[in-house]
């Protein structure tokens, strides 16, 4: 059932406010977003460094707020698309875009703290704008890499601070408090109240942790087209780093 504008302002009011901006037949669901036209303003900035055509490809869009990327990777052939967040009005807004947008998405409410249970692998995880909002940022990476990372994963995270990546040694002394004191050095800055009014950021890497931390978690970085955004595949994970909570193997 095609909507008319009229009727697509007035569920577009209904559902808000909304954070992704997505035009819906000529109706923007947040014009006044205070980045600008987001997230399409960051997407124009990355979308060549994903393949045009995903024909035949699964996707898993975590934390797809109103489905922005869902609807994107759909367009481009994407066979089965599934969008989760943990969050029902946004999941209702993403079920609203893509319904105008004519798009077969599956949206699920799930916290990326379970995506176990989806017993999956996914040819495109999407994990953007979501890491921050963790209080458990590196148990989610390994979950990811786990259970669901069958090959690209497309991750971006809020940065502060140094933007520089400097060669990180294997090992260093004990007596070494120097460095600690370079802002190069991989930093993920706590916050505990809030930030940008936002009690949900919690964490902020700088580039060089948000690099070291998708590393630690087995993913090899293979493009970074835009300055928070990382374009990686499974990799296997450092030995050392190997998760040691209770997977599907554990032993009794
Ligand atoms: C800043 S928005 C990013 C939305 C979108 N991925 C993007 O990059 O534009 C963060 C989203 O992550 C969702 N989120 C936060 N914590 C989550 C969790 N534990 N599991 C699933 N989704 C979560 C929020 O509900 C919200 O929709």
């Amino acid at each position: 059932m095609t909507l008319s504008a009229a009727e697509i302002r007035q569920q577009v009011e209904a559902l808000g406010p909304w954070f992704h901006n997505i035009d819906l037949g000529g109706v923007r669901t947040a014009p006044e977003h205070f980045l600008g036209d987001y997230p399409n303003m960051k997407w124009k900035k990355f979308a060549h460094a994903i393949p045009a055509d995903l024909t035949g490809k699964t996707v898993l869009d975590i934390g797809c707020n109103a489905g922005f990327y869902s609807i994107e990777m759909k367009k481009r052939g994407a066979s089965r698309v599934l969008g989760i967040d943990f969050d029902d009005v946004y999941l209702d807004q993403a079920r609203f875009a893509a319904q105008v947008a004519e798009e077969d998405i599956e949206f699920r409410k799930l916290s990326v703290y379970d995506i176990g249970a989806l017993g999956e692998k996914f040819d495109v995880v999407i994990f953007m704008g979501v890491l921050y909002h963790l209080r458990h940022p590196l148990l989610a990476l390994d979950l990811i890499r786990e259970h669901v990372a069958g090959d690209m994963l497309v991750f971006q995270s809020m940065q502060r601070g140094s933007s520089k990546t400097p060669q990180l040694a294997d090992n260093y002394p004990f007596s070494d408090y120097a460095l600690f004191e370079d802002p190069a050095f991989p930093r993920l800055h706590f916050i505990e109240h809030r930030y940008a009014d936002d009690p949900t950021n919690w964490w902020v890497p700088n580039a060089a942790c948000a690099e070291a931390m998708l590393r630690s978690a087995g993913f090899e970085i293979t493009a970074h087209p835009e300055a928070e955004v990382y374009i990686c595949r499974a990799a296997s994970q450092p030995e050392h780093a190997r998760p040691i909570y209770p997977s599907k193997g554990a032993r009794a």
